[in-house]
């Protein structure tokens, strides 16, 4: 088999640029270990930045998530007992978010793909990109006892973080940076109302909690959680009693709860692969780096690399120009390196960290003292969380 791009991995990344590559009329195949059916029972993201929700309707993807997502104008910060809103809308000047699962727009972005025809290969063996240094790349992966072979102009890597993609780099082209943090965040979902319309962001001595949905009748909830506790420690109940007590009162008391349908621990770490192109191999999304979810720009970040990506190789296909792939790995760095500051932040200015001296948690309480008294201070925070333009 040849193809023009070659993608491995059917997340977001993988999905939303072999539906803009299908659109321009360049051929692609993507490539994926896990089955269909996982990928799209996944529970992962659910707040899309306008960039993220823009390139969905150039995917042609949009409508479901304009009818059933919910905007948001803003969000609140929830500490020493009280609410303080930031008013995304009024601070950025008309920008606001929109509340859709990743569950949801992979289901709508498979769907899409399947009902163009565009090939999809699920549980695909061992994949592996090979000669990216060169200008004949080609993908292998075993199904069903045989081996394939996919060659092709370009290689997506946009496989995750614990992907095949980056591994395959040599370590001399390659540098990574990280910081993995003292705790991780215990999620659940729950068919019950959210407690606000709009998310709550917490900081309680007991921990960081976050107060999100999925609609208005299911809400996704997290607390903050040691790394060495299990879910099995987490009955339901507790889990109940932990969020309210990480709450104002008033949030508290309106808490509708029920039983949880989905219970899992992530871990929270930053992480940033430089560069994210080595020869006909591109890294996009968590397989080029990660944020702590704190801001939600996970999934809002590898849709930024899609852009700069797919506009570097249409140009590359239509106007026989390299310049937009030839700057791919500094375009999307750029901006991955400011949200990486912004996810950082947030989650040092809202998370209890073990140990922390009296001196650390003072200046955390001056920080959102400061944020809730200065409007420059919102308008940065505001302008972060919307997305910086691309
Ligand atoms: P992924 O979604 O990871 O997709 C990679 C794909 O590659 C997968 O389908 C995988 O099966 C496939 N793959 C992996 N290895 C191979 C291989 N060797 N060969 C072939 N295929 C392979 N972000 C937020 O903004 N807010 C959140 O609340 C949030 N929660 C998260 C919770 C968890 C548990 C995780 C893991 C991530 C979370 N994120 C969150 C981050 C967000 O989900 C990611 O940033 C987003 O999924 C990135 O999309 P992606 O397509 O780049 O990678
Ligand atoms: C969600 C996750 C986040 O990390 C965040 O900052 C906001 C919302 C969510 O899963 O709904």
């Amino acid at each position: 088999m040849r193809v023009q791009v070659a993608i491995i991995g059917s997340g977001p990344s993988g999905l939303l640029l072999g539906q803009l590559l299908g659109n321009a009329g360049i051929e692609t195949v993507i490539i994926d270990r896990a089955s269909r059916n996982h990928i799209l029972d996944r529970v992962r993201a659910g707040v899309l930045e306008e960039g993220t929700a823009r390139l969905m309707d150039q995917a042609g993807v949009g409508a479901r998530m304009h009818a059933e997502g919910l905007p948001h104008n803003g969000f609140s910060l929830a500490f020493d007992g009280r609410d303080h809103r930031i008013d995304l809308f009024a601070l950025t000047g008309g920008s606001r978010m929109l509340v859709y699962g990743q569950t949801e727009l992979t289901r709508d972005l498979i769907d899409k793909r399947d009902a163009d025809g565009q090939p999809s290969v699920y549980e695909a063996i061992d994949v592996a990109p090979h000669a990216f240094d060169g200008s004949r790349p080609y993908v292998t992966y075993e199904k069903n006892g045989q081996t394939h072979r996919i060659d092709c102009d370009f290689i997506a890597g946009c496989d995750g973080y614990h992907g095949t993609c980056r591994r395959a780099v040599p370590d001399s082209a390659i540098r990574t940076f990280e910081k993995i943090y003292p705790f991780g965040w215990l999620g659940i979902l729950s068919e019950v109302p959210p407690v606000s319309d709009e998310l709550v962001y917490a900081n309680h001595p007991n921990g960081f909690a976050l107060c999100s949905m999925r609609s208005h009748t299911r809400s996704r909830y997290y607390i903050q959680c040691a790394l060495d506790e299990s879910i099995e420690e987490w009955s339901d109940d507790r889990f109940w009693s932990e969020l309210r007590r990480r709450l104002p009162v008033h949030h508290a008391e309106a808490m509708v709860t029920g039983p949880s349908f989905e219970k899992s621990i992530a871990p929270l770490r930053s992480f940033v692969a430089e560069p994210m192109r080595f020869g006909s191999l591109f890294l996009v999304g968590d397989a080029a780096h990660i944020v702590p979810p704190t801001g939600a720009k996970g999934l809002n970040l590898a849709a930024s690399d899609v852009h700069y990506l797919f506009a570097g190789l249409r140009e590359y296909y239509e106007d026989r120009s390299a310049s937009g792939i030839d700057a791919y790995s500094a375009r999307a760095l750029a901006r991955v390196w400011k949200a990486e500051r912004f996810s950082w932040w947030m989650t040092t200015m809202l998370h209890r960290f073990p140990n922390t001296g009296d001196f650390d948690q003072k200046i955390q309480e001056a920080e959102l003292d400061y944020l809730t008294h200065s409007h420059a201070a919102e308008k940065v925070l505001a302008e972060n969380y919307v997305g910086l333009p691309y």
